[in-house]
């Protein structure tokens, strides 16, 4: 059992604001001070660039962002040289998929993706596809909308080269099975690059059980702070990568025509990075394990049904994700567009999302405009989800009541 009591103590945003109903993490999740504590703390005590200087503030600078990068890896079960730094789990997958398919790929090569994932897997690989003419193919999903082992065994075939899929979706709140579709994968030769963005939260990863050869995430989603992500690789791969971006810090030897680059994970990381962030990430990685995800899995998907049985009831919603495997509710309020019945909820001081999520083709499969998306974290607790149920049911009987109104 979560102490969501004590747990909402830890996060500042609650006493600005008591009535908060935060349902949106699958968005960005809320940040406990521990994490700015720390990022202040880099600012405030030892605030210098890493990597460079010769003084001990710098040598702080850097032991502490590198512990980070050793507290990433140990968190994914991977290799010290297999984290990369990023922006965001986005600029991770655009990363791969170009640096992959620039060294890698040619024509009529193969590409698997799924009308399931969010834009940064499916954008990326359209541009390449057509840049280099692959093939993209997409996985059919099942009736639920669910990615299934059968139909990622209908679209594989020996061109196949590259698949790329998310862990958990960000709409539908599926698992995708992708340690059979991994396995699968191998056999014919292809990598498989993994989105778990909204895995990484919510999941223990681990990227030898899953033997997954690439995989992004966010911090901000799991606590941390925004402008970071990390992209894991492994290592007999990613350092046959060529860099994607040029300068300062990833250097080895520069020449007047040609250089050379460092080792992983430096040669693949130009520029100042993100440092406080960094550093920061790694008492949010701390918070989630003193928690443990056995006890946050459990918490969230009791929350998840608590909401789902009583949305069941009401009339004039529905529900398209049902049997979801994680925290995430995707609905709609019958006749009315999701925007309109978010602003109901904001009333409420309910903080929800409305629109595509950033997966237009999963919505264009659901065959509506958009979708409302409650997702619950640690921090959220029953009274949350009362106060969205009876946010809902007004929100309906509000705009039901002007059924009608537009058809004369
Ligand atoms: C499944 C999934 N993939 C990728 C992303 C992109 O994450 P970011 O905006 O941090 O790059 C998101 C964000 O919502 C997501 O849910």
């Amino acid at each position: 059992m979560l102490d969501v009591n004590k747990i909402r103590k830890d996060f500042p945003i609650y006493d600005k604001h008591p009535n908060l109903v935060y349902l949106d993490s699958g968005a960005t999740s809320l940040k406990p001070k521990v994490v700015l504590d720390k990022m202040n703390e880099y600012y405030m005590e030892y605030g210098v660039n890493i990597h460079r200087g010769v003084y001990s503030l710098s040598y702080k600078a850097t032991n502490e962002y590198e512990n980070s990068r050793k507290k990433v890896a140990k968190f994914i079960n991977s290799m010290f040289e297999e984290v990369v730094f990023t922006k965001n789990t986005t600029e991770s997958l655009n990363y791969v998929a170009l640096a992959y398919s620039k060294k890698f790929l040619k024509t009529n090569d193969e590409i698997i993706i799924s009308e399931l994932e969010h834009h940064s897997s499916i954008l990326p690989w359209q541009h390449i596809a057509r840049e280099k003419n692959l093939k993209l193919k997409y996985i059919p999903l099942d009736e639920d909308g669910r990615v299934t082992i059968e139909n990622f065994n209908k679209v594989i075939s020996k061109d196949t080269k590259v698949v790329c899929l998310n862990y958990v979706s960000n709409v539908m709140g599926y698992i995708t099975p992708l340690k059979e579709i991994i396995k699968k994968a191998h056999e014919v030769g292809a990598i498989v690059i993994v989105d778990a963005a909204q895995a990484a939260p919510h999941i223990k990863i681990d990227v030898k059980a899953l033997d997954c050869d690439f995989l992004a995430f966010s911090a901000h989603k799991m606590l941390g702070p925004t402008g970071l992500g990390i992209l894991y690789g492994k290592k007999k791969i990613m350092k046959n990568l060529e860099p994607l971006f040029y300068g300062g810090d990833m250097i080895d030897e520069v020449e007047k025509y040609n250089s050379t680059y460092k080792e992983l994970p430096y040669g693949l990381e130009a520029g100042t990075p993100p440092i406080a962030e960094i550093i920061g990430f790694s008492k949010a990685i701390e918070y989630l394990e003193n928690i443990g995800f056995e006890n946050i899995s459990k918490h969230i998907s009791d929350l998840n049904h608590y909401a789902i049985n009583q949305m069941k009831e009401i009339a004039d919603v529905k529900i398209y994700n049902e049997t979801a495997d994680m925290g995430i509710i995707a609905f709609n309020v019958k006749g009315v567009h999701p925007h309109d019945v978010a602003t109901v909820f904001d009333q409420y001081g309910v903080n929800l999302r409305a629109g595509h999520h950033c997966a237009q083709l999963i919505i264009k499969w659901l065959q509506c405009v958009g979708t409302l998306r409650a997702t619950f974290y640690i921090y959220n607790n029953y009274k949350d989800v009362d106060i969205f149920i009876k946010a809902l049911k007004n929100a309906v009987s509000f705009f039901k009541k002007f059924e009608g109104d537009n058809d004369e």
